[in-house]
């Protein structure tokens, strides 16, 4: 199987990293679209474009899957993706869902780009989820170039994410949703900032499992190609990738799909 997964930029490698860790059988083509990027603040109809795009590229490509690695095009273009062509189309947000679901939380926290959170896509399926009684999300745009231009080491990073997140310390939560594929990369310094007692759903973690789970077991690829694509030069997507996948040479070439 070819799989095919696109986002903005580097979030997407947290998508790319979790998927190679489960389902490490398969060829992968991988697309990050730095030309346009930032996706979370623009509107539905511009990133239905770039999804559209995205998709037509990865499945000339030969892919047969596409994972939208990317909360945003994942709120706005997942249905029209759906319709407009004839692969499996697997978006992050069902697997975040289904995810806090299952844990039976009650008070929900969500982190998302200002375009994934005006969608109200995450508040309207979580006001469905039985158990859950508190929903708050926040927008944290800024979290998006600190990931992609490797800043998350500066000093004034927990000055940011204090100011971001203290909005869950006010408000008491049980789970925080990572409804950004950039935000993974800021795991470590989120989980120290809520403590123990928050359950963190990472949406990369949780799409993986569930593409694993609906494929099952997959027949081993004789050739285990990985190809990466950007839609332009980026200082940092580069280190970005060594440094995720244990100093691995990918082959980063840039193309123009505008
Ligand atoms: N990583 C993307 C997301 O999950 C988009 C970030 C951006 O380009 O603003 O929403």
């Amino acid at each position: 199987m070819k799989i095919g997964i696109f986002d903005s930029g580097i979030g997407g490698l947290t998508v790319f990293r979790q998927l190679m860790k489960k389902l490490p059988n398969n060829d992968y083509v991988y697309l990050g679209d730095t030309a346009r990027l930032p996706y979370g603040i623009k509107s539905r109809k511009t990133v239905i474009e770039y999804s559209i795009k995205n998709t037509q590229f990865l499945i000339n490509k030969g892919c047969d899957l596409i994972v939208i690695a990317c909360n945003t095009a994942s709120a706005f273009a997942d249905d029209t993706l759906r319709k407009k062509f004839n692969v499996p189309i697997f978006n992050v947000i069902d697997s975040g869902v289904s995810a806090v679901k299952d844990s039976g939380i009650r008070n929900i926290g969500i982190i998302a780009t200002p375009s994934t959170i005006d969608s109200k896509t995450y508040s309207n399926r979580l006001k469905k989820v039985k158990n859950i009684k508190k929903i708050i999300s926040k927008q944290c745009p800024i979290f998006v170039p600190i990931v992609e231009e490797g800043l998350k080491s500066k000093g004034y990073i927990d000055q940011i994410i204090n100011e971001n997140l203290n909005i869950f310390k006010r408000n008491k939560i049980d789970g925080l949703i990572l409804g950004c594929t950039h935000y993974p990369i800021l795991k470590g310094k989120i989980k120290k900032f809520l403590g123990p007692n928050v359950k963190i759903f990472d949406s990369s973690v949780e799409i993986a499992k569930s593409i694993k789970i609906q494929l099952g077991l997959t027949k081993k690829n004789k050739s285990l190609k990985k190809e990466v694509y950007l839609t332009d030069g980026s200082k940092y997507f580069k280190t970005a990738l060594r440094s995720m996948f244990n100093n691995v040479n990918f082959n980063v070439k840039i193309i123009d799909i505008r």
